[in-house]
């Protein structure tokens, strides 16, 4: 069973800059949700309610939004605006929420290496709200946790990118595992190759179920591309034990940690909500 997710929040965000100066990436909405608030609707929706966030200076706003606000409350009660709140309303009730800060931006496998403190160790799901998922049958994190259930090891959601794109993601090396068409098992990785460099152009997304073996391997693994620790390096070191699964999930994803995927992921959901 995985019962919790973990949301490393802790990133700059300095795409966006100056929108995410003092308000944090993942608060920006798309249509009038922000975005963390459909990576837990998603965790939800998979049967997680134990909410881990990792933030870091001046991502206060996160707490914010997962609690109440008496004075809006009060002021919108009875009338035809509080129906808004009741999305986030059911989040509250269902969920618990917890945070811990990373103190240095070292990069995402460090961010999950201070996330441990909160999670402990079982296995658990990972979500990068900036990559928005959607799928209408059953969403991806569900669909990857059958795969867990099924191979009892680390999964990585990929998707495949155009090949001049491979520079911009995790790219994977693997067999197909027997008898599918959408599950691999890992034999290598690499962070954020050139295109001629790259094993594949199956690139690793932002939703992952790890086992907590990863957190000793993190501990372990030095700064790799650009400084940061990367989680890709710590997950090379389980796949060369076989175990990794790459997972193609199907849905739609949003890369709205760029400009251009917000406003391609604005549009859809705007199109989606006309009548
Ligand atoms: P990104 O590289 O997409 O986020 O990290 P960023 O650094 O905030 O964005 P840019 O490139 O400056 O615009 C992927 C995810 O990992 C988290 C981010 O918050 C994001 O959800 N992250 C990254 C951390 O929590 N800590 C880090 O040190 C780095």
């Amino acid at each position: 069973m995985i019962k919790k997710c973990l949301f490393p929040a802790a990133g700059y965000g300095t795409r966006f800059l100056p929108a995410t100066k003092a308000t944090p990436k993942e608060m920006l909405p798309i249509l009038t949700k922000p975005l963390i608030q459909y990576g837990v609707e998603e965790a939800v929706l998979a049967g997680i309610n134990t909410i881990a966030v990792v933030s870091g200076r001046g991502k206060r706003a996160i707490e914010d939004h997962f609690d109440i606000s008496y004075e809006l409350e009060h002021q919108i009660k009875g009338g035809s605006k509080e129906v808004l709140l009741d999305e986030i309303r059911a989040l509250i009730t269902k969920c618990t929420f917890s945070y811990t800060r990373q103190v240095e931006m070292k990069g995402l496998g460090h961010a999950i290496l201070t996330g441990e403190t909160l999670i402990g160790n079982e296995p658990f799901a990972v979500v990068l709200a900036d990559d928005l998922c959607h799928n209408d049958d059953k969403g991806v994190l569900s669909q990857m946790i059958d795969v867990y259930e099924k191979y009892q090891c680390s999964v990585v959601a990929i998707e495949e990118v155009p090949m001049d794109q491979t520079n911009k993601y995790g790219v994977i090396a693997g067999k197909l595992v027997d008898g599918t068409d959408d599950t691999y098992r890992i034999t290598d990785m690499v962070e954020k190759p050139d295109p001629k460099d790259a094993p594949s152009n199956l690139a690793i997304i932002g939703r992952y179920i790890l086992t907590p073996d990863i957190f000793d391997i993190l501990r372990e693994t030095k700064a790799g591309k650009g400084g940061e620790i990367q989680i890709t390096d710590a997950l090379l070191e389980q796949a060369k034990q076989g175990k990794v699964i790459a997972f193609k999930f199907k849905g739609k994803r949003f890369d709205c940690g760029s400009v251009d995927g917000f406003v391609e992921a604005t549009n859809w959901f705007y199109d989606r909500m006309k009548p």
